[in-house]
């Protein structure tokens, strides 16, 4: 039997759950997989979590070498988070050899290259199964089940902290502030939630998975970002007549002007698969052109799914016989033929206070039309005297072109623009 001695680089939620899965399915490998997985080392600075996991004293290093240079290790997990130790203790385990697998998307997502030359040079593995959607296996389904296709399009839920706000805010009415609120008391949302809210944990996730789906360096820089700290109850109700579900997309499109990377609220149809998506659940539905739509859903979070896409990965490693790396050239910056499109079109809803007054609205439409942008629907309602709400749909524009009318219509006496959603298609 093969035997696998693992080193634990922090024992937080991921790695604590990671010292669970490989202890209490010892004799699963061993029978299943023909692989006996000891944890050997484990590094944490915190004695209770050390006892917690009644983890024996012989196993804890003092210092990262003492945990990766370990001749009885051959795979580390890094769950300490943070970049930059991450990175030297990542950079250290792959150039004594040692498989690393991780769990760190914001690590992947600006020095994968890095890494990935430094395994190659030293023969090591590099896994991050575990840094997107969690327990969802989207990673491995990239690289294996859909390897055959040529993507189009992956578009996700796979925030699932914003998820489970917007899911509150769409079942119970409740505010931004308070579903927020919730997710804190819950321990979904960090005390510090601008991560999840404003779409950095999105980008990071998209930047990996549009890299792999795309076979291209797609960097986090090159991705639109917008959080959902500014959609009120009031976004989300106006949907429903519509048949639109509000949540905060991950997109990524091979469109003939290139690559088309975003993250964002948007509006998608009741009937799309992803609307159902609730509660902290994730979901990736990926286009190929042999296979059509594909959709993973699961846990993007949490101590065990996490865990055992981490476990997964040191299979993955142990099983095979040559390390697998990214099926793309991982470089700093993408390629020279790679073209980013950063003025991209979807339909977009907005909704307006106006002037109750005869002729506006067909100033409003000429503003509209000026700008190039075409109505689908469009409906009106008294607000209060002298004063109407608006909301319409438009047909396809462009992101500009709706930039260029808010800013017209924002200079006028007679509108003002309260929400611009765009739809997703
Ligand atoms: N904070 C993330 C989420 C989980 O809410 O989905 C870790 O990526």
């Amino acid at each position: 039997m093969k035997k696998i001695g693992v080193a634990i680089l922090g024992l937080g939620v991921v790695g604590g759950g990671v010292y669970k899965v490989l202890t209490e399915h010892r004799e699963f490998y061993q029978k299943t997989q023909e692989l006996d997985l000891s944890v050997e080392s484990v590094l944490e600075p915190r004695r209770d979590r050390i006892e917690a996991l009644g983890i024996p004293e012989e196993k804890v290093a003092h210092h990262v070498a003492e945990a990766v240079l370990n001749p009885d290790v051959q795979a580390v997990v890094e769950c300490i988070g943070g970049v930059e130790l991450a990175r030297q203790y990542v950079l250290a385990a792959l150039k004594a050899g040692k498989t690393v697998v991780t769990s760190n998307k914001e690590l992947i997502c600006k020095y994968s290259h890095e890494l990935e030359r430094a395994a190659k040079a030293h023969n090591a593995g590099l896994y991050y199964e575990a840094s997107c959607v969690g327990g969802v296996p989207v990673i491995r389904t990239l690289l294996d089940g859909l390897q055959s296709n040529e993507i189009s399009c992956l578009m996700g839920i796979i925030n699932g902290t914003t998820n489970y706000i917007l899911t509150n805010m769409t079942e119970r009415g409740v505010s931004y502030e308070e579903a927020l609120e919730e997710a804190k008391a819950l321990g979904y949302a960090e005390a510090d939630p601008t991560a999840d809210v404003e779409g950095f944990d999105a980008t990071y996730k998209l930047s990996i998975l549009a890299s792999l789906a795309f076979h291209t360096k797609v960097p986090p820089v090159k991705i639109f970002r917008e959080g959902i700290g500014g959609i009120t109850a009031e976004d989300i109700a106006d949907g429903e007549p519509l048949g639109y579900r509000l949540k905060l997309l991950a997109i990524g499109k091979r469109t003939h002007a290139g690559i088309e990377v975003r993250v964002h609220p948007a509006f998608i149809r009741k009937e799309h698969p992803l609307a159902g998506v609730g509660g902290n659940f994730n979901a990736v539905f990926v286009t190929g052109d042999s296979v059509g739509d594909v959709m993973l859903y699961g846990k993007g979070a949490g101590e065990l799914p996490t865990a055992g896409a981490v476990v997964s990965d040191i299979i993955f490693a142990a099983t095979h016989g040559e390390h697998r790396y990214s099926p793309y050239k991982n470089t700093a910056a993408p390629d020279k033929e790679t073209t980013f499109v950063d003025d991209f079109t979807c339909a977009y809803f907005m909704r307006m206070t106006v002037n109750d007054e005869p002729g506006i609205l067909s100033k409003i439409t000429a503003i509209l039309g000026r700008c190039g942008i075409s109505i689908v629907e469009l409906a009106q309602r008294e607000k209060e005297k002298g004063k109407a709400k608006l909301t319409l749909i438009t047909h396809e524009t462009h992101e500009r072109a709706v930039k260029s009318a808010v800013a017209k219509l924002g200079a006028t006496d007679y509108a003002v623009v309260e929400s611009v959603i765009r739809v997703a298609q």
